[in-house]
C-alpha cells in the first residue's frame, strides 16, 4: 500500500495520458494509457501506475497486456469493491492522468526458461494480463512447440482476451510459426459449462491435481519439457507450486534449472 507526495513520486514517475477503456463486465475493463518516453518491458512484466487521490499518489502495480514493441501501454484489472485505486481508475475518461513509473518490474517472463518445449501459463481473473503480452511475442511461437493459456474465472463472462488468443493463434499459422497454442477455460461458479473441448468445471489446482489439465490438452506434465507460469490469486498460486513440487518440479533459479515461474497480486 503506498501514498506518495506528488514532487516526490514525479521524479520517478511519468504524467501520462488515459487513451481508452474497454469493459468486458461491470467489473471488469482493460484500459490504455500513453506510453512514456524511452519506457522499456519485457512481455510478462509490470507496471506501476499512479492516481492522485485527495492531494497524494496512490500506486499499484498493473502487468502489462500490449506487445513489447507498441507505442500504448495496455493494462487487465479488476474492479476490487472498495479499492482505492480501482474505485477511481473506474471512474476516469480518456484524457485524465495517470502516471507510469519509469521502471518496469517482475521476473515473469518466457525469455528466462533456456530449455523446455511446452510452455504453461496458469492465471485465475486478471492473472492473465502478462500472458496476452507474451504471446504476443514472435519468440515465445518459435522457441516452444506447445503453448497453453489455462485461465480459471468464476462466470463465464469474465473470460476475457478469448477473441485475442484465437487471432493470436491465426497470425502464428500464417506466420508458419511452429507452436500450437491450446486455450483451456476453467469456471468455477457457472451451471452453463459448454460441452466442448477446451472449457472444464473447477478450480485450476483441482484439475491440476486430477491430471484433467493434462487430459485436456493431451500433454502430459515433464520436468524436461514442462515449463509453468502461474499467476493470480496468491493461494492459487502457492498451491500450484506446491503441486508443481510434487511432480519433481521447482521454481526457475538464476544460476540455472528450475521449471516454473510465478507472480502473486496481492
Ligand atoms: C505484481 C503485481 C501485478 C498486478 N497486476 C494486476 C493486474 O494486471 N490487474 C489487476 O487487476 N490487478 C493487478 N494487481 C493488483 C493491483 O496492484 C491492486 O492491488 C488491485 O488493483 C486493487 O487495488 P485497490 O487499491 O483498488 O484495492 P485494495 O484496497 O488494495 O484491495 C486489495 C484487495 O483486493 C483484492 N484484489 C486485488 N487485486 C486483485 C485482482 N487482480 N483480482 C482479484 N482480486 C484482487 C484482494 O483481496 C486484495 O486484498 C497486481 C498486483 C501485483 C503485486
Ligand atoms: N462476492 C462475489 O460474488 C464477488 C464476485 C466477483 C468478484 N468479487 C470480488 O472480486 C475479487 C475477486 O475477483 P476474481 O473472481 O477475479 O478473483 P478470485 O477470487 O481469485 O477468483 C478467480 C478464480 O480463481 C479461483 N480460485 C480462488 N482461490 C483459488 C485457489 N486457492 N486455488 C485455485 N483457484 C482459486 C476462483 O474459484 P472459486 O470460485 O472456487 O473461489 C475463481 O475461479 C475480490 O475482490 C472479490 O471481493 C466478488
Amino acid at each position: 500500500m503506498s501514498s506518495v507526495n506528488i514532487d516526490v513520486y514525479s521524479e520517478k514517475a511519468s504524467c501520462e495520458r488515459l487513451l481508452s477503456v474497454h469493459r468486458w463486465t461491470d467489473k471488469l475493463l482493460s484500459f490504455r494509457t500513453t506510453r512514456p518516453a524511452g519506457y522499456r518491458f519485457t512481455a510478462g512484466q509490470f507496471a506501476r501506475l499512479g492516481l492522485e487521490i485527495d492531494g497524494q499518489i496512490v500506486s499499484r502495480a498493473y502487468s502489462i497486456t500490449s506487445a513489447e514493441q507498441e507505442d500504448q501501454l495496455e493494462y487487465y484489472a479488476i474492479v476490487v469493491p472498495g479499492g482505492q485505486f480501482t474505485t477511481r481508475l473506474a471512474a476516469l475518461q480518456p484524457g485524465d492522468p495517470v502516471w507510469v513509473e519509469k521502471l518496469s518490474y517482475g521476473f515473469m517472463t518466457a525469455d528466462r526458461f533456456v530449455d523446455g518445449r511446452q510452455l504453461w501459463m496458469l492465471a485465475t481473473g486478471t492473472g492473465l494480463g502478462p500472458y496476452v503480452s507474451i504471446l504476443q511475442q514472435p519468440d515465445v511461437w518459435q522457441r516452444f512447440d506447445e503453448l497453453v493459456v489455462v485461465h480459471g474465472v468464476r462466470q463465464r463472462e469474465e473470460l476475457a482476451y478469448a477473441d485475442k488468443f484465437e487471432q493470436l493463434r491465426q497470425h502464428a499459422s500464417q506466420q508458419g510459426w511452429p507452436a500450437r497454442l491450446q486455450l483451456l477455460r476453467c469456471m468455477t461458479r457457472d451451471d452453463a459449462l459448454p460441452d466442448a473441448p477446451g472449457w472444464l468445471a473447477g478450480r485450476i489446482t483441482t484439475l491440476l491435481k486430477e491430471g484433467r489439465l493434462e487430459q485436456a490438452t493431451g500433454l502430459p506434465l515433464s520436468v524436461e519439457q514442462t515449463r509453468v507460469m502461474a499467476c493470480g490469486n496468491p493461494e492459487m498460486v502457492t498451491e500450484v507450486r506446491e503441486l508443481l513440487r510434487e511432480r519433481g518440479m521447482g521454481p526457475l533459479r538464476r544460476t540455472g534449472g528450475g521449471q516454473f515461474v510465478t507472480e502473486d497480486y496481492w
